[in-house]
């Protein structure tokens, strides 16, 4: 059973990966480059725990308990030094991490696991400097952002890991209230980024279009498709549908679907202006300052609720 764990880079990723694997007892060597990172990051983990507690979903004795399973490092080598796995989420740039498997084939044990959080890049292509027998212990684990927050986990098992290596790193993240999924193919966007895609392409279309407002077609996906899909997936809603009745209306639907190849013409007028979301204040809807920060507060306690109620599913 693996119960202690490297997690590299303390960013928007890693410090959310660190929270979800320390609040649930596995100890965690953070490492992080830039000391402003590594100062600040076990407050916003403790700001983070206080709102699961605030929820009802952590006991208030877990905070503390899950800092205290936290270990920041300014060294690499050290960080890794007597961990059984290791999760990568430095910024997403090839040579970075071929440069950082290469390191860590180098520092690590021959048992550990080494994995990429990486959305876009191939398994193969970032390790392409490790040695041949480190290749049947390296993966990808990609978490979904705020990953303390979204329970998916995608892993790969492409063939080159024993099933006894990839069980062991499943079961570290079921014990981490974490969904796994098994990706088989290396592919752009593994699953789930897949499945959002494509629905994201149809829902920018529609505002291009201007087949509904944006406040209208994000209130069809919540109450619609997206609220079956919560509890149920894609292929069981069919299934209870009738296959019958899909297989008719996909022939009808089909031809009349988003296939466009390039993202959408409000998306791009939006960037081009400068428009990147809450960030910059406005998207598809406008962020003024004063109620950015609770708009994102109010997403986040959205999210608790949801783990806390899927948790009946499981
Ligand atoms: N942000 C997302 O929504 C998201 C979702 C899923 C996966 N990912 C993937 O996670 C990874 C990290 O993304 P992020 O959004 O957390 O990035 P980020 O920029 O927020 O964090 C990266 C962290 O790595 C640190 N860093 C930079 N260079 C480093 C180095 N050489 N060694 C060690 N640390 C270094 C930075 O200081 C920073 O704290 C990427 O591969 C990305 O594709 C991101």
């Amino acid at each position: 059973m693996i119960t202690k764990v490297a997690v590299l880079g303390a960013g928007t990723m890693g410090h959310s990966i660190a929270n979800n694997f320390a609040s649930h007892g596995v100890d965690v060597h953070l490492y992080e480059s830039f000391d402003q990172v590594r100062e600040t990051v076990k407050d916003r983990i403790k700001a983070e725990m206080e709102m699961f507690v605030e929820e009802g979903y952590f006991e208030v004795d877990n905070i503390q308990k899950t800092l205290d399973h936290i270990t920041l490092f300014a060294d690499l080598e050290e960080a890794v030094r007597d961990v059984e796995f290791v999760i990568e989420a430095v910024p997403e740039i090839l040579d970075l991490k071929q440069e950082l498997f290469e390191k860590l084939d180098q520092y690590c044990g021959e048992n550990v696991i080494l994995a990429s959080n990486t959305s876009s890049l191939k398994l193969w292509d970032m390790m392409a400097r490790v040695s041949e027998e480190r290749k049947t212990k390296v993966m990808i684990a990609h978490c979904y952002n705020p990953a303390h927050l979204i329970p998916i986990i995608e892993l790969s098992y492409f063939g080159n890991m024993s099933e006894e290596d990839f069980e062991s790193v499943r079961e570290l993240f079921v014990r981490c209230e974490k969904a796994p999924v098994k990706v088989l193919k290396d592919v752009t966007g593994m699953v789930a980024n897949r499945l959002l895609h494509a629905q994201a392409r149809e829902a920018f279309y529609l505002i291009d279009q201007g087949i509904a407002s944006a406040e209208d077609v994000d209130r069809a996906l919540m109450y619609g498709p997206a609220f079956r899909n919560a509890t149920t997936g894609m292929l069981e809603v069919a299934d209870m549908g009738g296959l019958d009745i899909w297989y008719a209306a996909e022939s009808n639907f089909f031809p009349n679907l988003c296939a466009e190849t390039k993202p959408s013409e409000t998306m791009h007028a939006l960037v081009e202006e400068g428009h990147y979301g809450i960030k910059t204040g406005k998207g598809f809807f406008d962020y003024p300052e004063e109620i950015r920060g609770s708009a994102v507060e109010k997403f986040y306690r959205r999210l608790i609720v949801q783990m806390k109620a899927s948790r009946q599913f499981k």
